[in-house]
């Protein structure tokens, strides 16, 4: 399977945020990721819809916004008038999890599901089929920057394995957290379609250039 690659803006520069995207853009970025942090259901604040919507206007990639907010009922019609593709709310941090599905469906983006690592699969069994992407958390959310749990690797191979078997092979399974040219063929391998790709694609080490070409090959490998 040929995976997606969505840069993760968190670890970019702010200075010069358009420019960064563009980047992302023009190296073959099939997705911008951003993430939304509230302060509340992660213990780190980042961005708002302000920041989305000077980036609708930088690039024309679909921006995959991924809400690590409580109660994210209250704050997905902003992000989707900010220019969301898609938008992704934790299970973990709404009571409502259906009703939040349909807002962001009705809004015609893209409905992810995210789950926090220690969070089992069976917490998106009943919503399985009104999704188009589940995001498996492969850090625990809030820190660009940290290392891959091992652990999650199995859960990604059982989502594969029960979403072939409701024939829902179409939901993206995004693996968020972690992934870096060592692990990202594995990952893949496991069942993942879409990697979210953070300090791999924007570090002081080397462009974003040259990062997205390292990854599309290590992803193919
Ligand atoms: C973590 C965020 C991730 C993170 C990925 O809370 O959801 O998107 O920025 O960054 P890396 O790839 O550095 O783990
Ligand atoms: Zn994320």
């Amino acid at each position: 399977m040929i995976a997606k690659l969505a840069p993760s803006i968190l670890t970019a520069d702010f200075g010069r945020l358009a420019e960064q995207v563009q980047e992302a853009e023009a190296a073959g970025a099939d997705w911008l990721h951003i993430d939304v942090m509230d302060g509340h259901f992660v213990p780190n604040l980042t961005m708002g819809p302000i920041v989305v919507q000077a980036i609708r206007r930088a690039i024309s990639l679909p921006l995959d916004v991924h809400l690590m907010v409580e109660r994210p009922e209250t704050l997905i019609p902003a992000f989707v008038d900010a220019g969301a593709d898609h938008i992704s709310i934790h299970a973990e941090a709404t009571a409502h999890l259906h009703r939040a599905i349909e807002m962001i469906r009705r809004a015609d983006c893209k409905v992810g599901v995210a789950l926090n690592p220690a969070t089992p699969l069976a917490a998106v069994e009943e919503i399985l089929a009104e999704v188009d992407i589940i995001l498996i958390m492969s850090v625990d959310p809030g820190f660009g920057g940290q290392a891959f749990l091992p652990g999650v690797m199995d859960k990604i191979t059982r989502l594969r394995k029960s979403l072939e078997q409701r024939g829902l092979s179409h939901v993206e399974i995004e693996v968020d957290g972690g992934v870096k040219s060592d692990n990202i063929r594995q990952i893949v391998d496991a069942g993942a379609s879409v990697l979210v790709v953070g300090s791999a694609v924007y570090n002081q080490r080397h462009s974003v250039a040259e990062n997205m070409a390292t990854l599309q090959v290590a992803s193919k490998l």
